[in-house]
């Protein structure tokens, strides 16, 4: 039942569609996954649900009831999917009004909403993904607070490698109110292997953060695109395809990380 935040600040790196993907492939391996959508553009419920009907939910049947602190039973914001295992605490627009730029100096019940939630429900998972949105604001915080643990998804590229020093420090504050919370990994999303720039910026990568980097990585595929189009996490849309190799991949080395981390909290 650990609870794994997916954060970076910067846009489009792939936060969305990996925790789609290795839901997926948690899925297939017998696991029950909870996959929340923190983030205010609900890119992760909409890809499931579709835009319609994420847009006429009332905001009181998704996460804004969270943030608005007015739910008092989160079941009642859990949806199943259509994948057999994953079920999602869908998002909302309506969380904007309160993604604030300074979460240390929200409220204090504000910041904690969201993990209290997730406290309810975590013992029916066996892992709960958190989807957040492109910036350091209040929802990553909140969702770092609710966190055993994070993964911080970026591409090959410098844009991605100068974000890295926010996040660290992002990271190291919200450390002061949640000690469990533990770096699972550096994650290589969207690698295109035929690029000497992407086997650069690879190479830099792996020899700044080592054993902090995944040893897996998310190259660029279709397949990914596609089976969004469909709704479906790349598991169950082509099964034997290169792409569902990667991410049942990544689910075993994201257990083994999390095996990893027990094991050292244990010893502590
Ligand atoms: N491995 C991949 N191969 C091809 N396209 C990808 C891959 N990962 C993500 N994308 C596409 O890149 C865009 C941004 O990905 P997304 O997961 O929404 O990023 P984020 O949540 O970090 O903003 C989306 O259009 C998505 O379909
Ligand atoms: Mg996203």
């Amino acid at each position: 039942m650990p609870v794994i935040a997916m954060i970076n600040q910067k846009g489009g790196v792939g936060r969305t569609s990996t925790c789609h993907h290795l839901a997926g492939a948690l899925a297939d391996a017998g696991r029950r996954v909870l996959l929340v959508d923190n983030d205010p553009q609900a890119s992760l419920s909409q890809g499931i649900f579709g835009c319609d009907v994420v847009r006429d939910l009332d905001p009181r049947q998704t996460i804004a009831g969270v943030y608005r602190l007015e739910i008092p039973d989160p079941r009642r914001i859990i949806h199943h999917t259509c994948v057999n295992g994953v079920d999602l605490l869908i998002g909302s627009k309506h969380v904007h009004a309160f993604n604030q730029p300074t979460p240390q100096e929200a409220d204090r019940k504000l910041r904690g909403a969201l993990g209290e939630a997730i406290a309810e429900v975590r013992d029916l998972y066996d892992l709960i993904l958190i989807d957040c949105p492109p910036t350091l604001f209040l929802c990553t915080y909140a969702a770092l607070l609710a966190s055993d643990a994070l993964i911080v998804p970026m591409q090959p590229e410098l844009y991605c490698v100068q974000e890295m020093v926010d996040v660290e420090d992002f990271i190291d504050l919200v450390r002061l109110h949640n000690g469990r919370l533990a770096l699972l990994g550096y994650l290589l999303t969207m690698v295109n292997p035929l690029l000497s720039i992407h086997k650069l910026w690879e190479r830099k990568f792996r020899a700044v953060l080592g054993g902090d980097a995944f040893r897996g990585r998310i190259p660029v595929a279709t397949d990914f695109k596609e089976s969004i189009l469909i709704g479906k996490p790349v598991s169950h849309y082509k099964p034997r395809s290169a792409a569902a190799k990667v991410m049942r991949e990544l689910a075993s080395e994201v257990d083994e990380r999390l095996e990893r981390q027990a094991a050292a909290k244990g010893a502590a």
